[in-house]
């Protein structure tokens, strides 16, 4: 049995700022390992990369959740006491609710019939030539569509605060300064809005309606008392927010169809997998979420090497979606590399591994997907646009990364 490799460093909380996205697989690289520890504002950390650290991250009787996210992330991006701080039972009893509402067929095609309508009617108003920052307005879309099929009242007047409100939920929880403290805010006004919300449903009693915001409002634990209101909030959230951060992707599925334009000729064609490859490659290829955390939960060995109960454990979902061991060339864009993907459930990280019952993988996963793809659709099929001169690089150590100019895009003609 031996102990885990070192990070020579003092501390790496700088070289985590510096290196965002790469720094674990950095320093996996230099240390020859797929696994070492280190230290992170003086505390002992653990970090790991590759399908096989999935699979053991994802062991139930290994890892727990609770009290793993730190308190900047729940304070913005989470919130406190959402399904993902949970294990065990309870975990799986609150997951059924966000798999019932989130993952049948049904349901996912009426959101994205419902997001296919937002795309047409922002369009129709659009003006030709002028400019689009395509993130801003995918993210008003998103926001206005997921409220509409949420069943939860979004006056036009609101759109642009709230849809606001999310996007710096999602974008501050690693920033410093006035961005953090501006996620801090918008999540409390946006607790306080969902809130309201939940409160009003149950005043007016149970109706004969299948909307999220019956169904959370609703929603009992397994002793059979109803979520505390603000709990009840934060879990509608982990819908909306999510929902809207789709953005990110959706941007950069255009900067995607801009640099690699080989892809447009199967996406225009009747190919029927293409646009499925199309979007599951721009999910493994860009940046989204770093990395997950967890604490051993108790003491164990893998692989020859010494787990302590309690350790803080990172596991790198970028470098894992790019690592060459599961991915050939996978600095590469390329669609066609899911035409014989096996389909496992731990080297393609993007929205989390293992099981949607059992674990903490995304329930949002197929919504993201689906949308999407009707986002892609409509851009190749709808509409003709350009890309004026701007800054599209985005930089690794910026988490959450996004083009520096948000995707501008100019449209040009719009066929409904
Ligand atoms: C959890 C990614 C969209 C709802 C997660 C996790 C990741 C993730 C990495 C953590 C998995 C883990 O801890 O093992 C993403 C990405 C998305 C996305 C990249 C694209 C924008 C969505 C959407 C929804 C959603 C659209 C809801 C409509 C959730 C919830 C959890 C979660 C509720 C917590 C699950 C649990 O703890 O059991 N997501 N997600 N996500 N996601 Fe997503």
């Amino acid at each position: 049995m031996a102990t885990l490799p070192q990070d020579p460093a003092l501390d790496s909380a700088f070289s985590l700022l510096r290196h965002g996205y790469r720094f674990i697989s950095g320093k996996c690289r230099t240390l020859h390992t797929d696994v070492f520890r280190t230290r992170l504002l003086l505390r002992p950390v653990v970090c790991m990369q590759g399908a096989e650290a999935a699979r053991l991250f994802y062991e139930q009787d290994k890892f727990l959740r609770h009290g793993a996210m730190p308190a900047r992330i729940q304070k913005t991006l989470t919130g406190v006491d959402g399904v993902q701080s949970l294990d065990g039972q309870p975990h799986r009893h609150r997951k059924h609710l966000f798999i019932r509402q989130l993952m049948s067929p049904a349901r996912i095609e009426a959101l994205a019939t419902l997001h296919q309508a937002h795309w047409h009617a922002a369009m129709a108003q659009w003006p030709l030539n002028r400019r689009m920052v395509l993130f801003d307005e995918a993210q008003k879309i998103l926001c206005q569509s997921v409220c509409a099929w949420a069943g939860i009242p979004l006056p036009a007047s609101e759109l642009n605060q709230r849809a606001q409100a999310f996007g710096r939920m999602i974008d501050s929880g690693a920033r410093l300064g006035l961005a953090h403290w501006r996620g801090r805010r918008a999540r409390k006004s946006a607790e306080q809005w969902i809130s309201a919300e939940i409160k009003k449903t149950r005043a007016t009693g149970p109706e004969n309606s299948d909307s999220l915001l019956q169904a959370f409002a609703w929603h009992r634990d397994e002793q059979g008392h109803l979520l505390p209101a603000g709990v009840a909030a934060v879990e509608l959230i982990n819908v909306l927010r999510p929902t809207v951060a789709i953005a990110q992707f959706m941007t950069f599925s255009v900067l995607a169809l801009h640099e690699y334009p080989y892809v447009r000729a199967p996406l225009e064609s009747s190919h029927p997998d293409y646009l499925d490859w199309f979007v599951l490659e721009v999910r493994r290829f860009y940046p989204f979420f770093p990395f997950l955390a967890a604490y051993t939960r108790q003491a164990f060995t893998w692989q020859g090497f010494e787990f302590q109960k309690g350790m803080l454990t990172l596991l790198d979902i970028y470098g894992t979606n790019h690592d060459p061991r599961c991915w050939y060339q996978p600095d590469t864009f390329n669609p066609e590399r899911f035409s014989n993907w096996p389909q496992d459930h731990y080297t393609l990280l993007a929205n989390g591994g293992a099981t949607y019952e059992h674990h903490h993988r995304c329930p949002g996963e197929w919504i993201t997907h689906r949308l999407m793809k009707v986002m892609v659709r409509f851009l190749v099929d709808n509409l003709h646009y350009e890309i004026p001169a701007q800054d599209l690089s985005f930089s690794l150590a910026d988490m959450p990364a996004l083009p520096k100019s948000r995707m501008i895009i100019r449209p040009v003609a719009y066929q409904p």
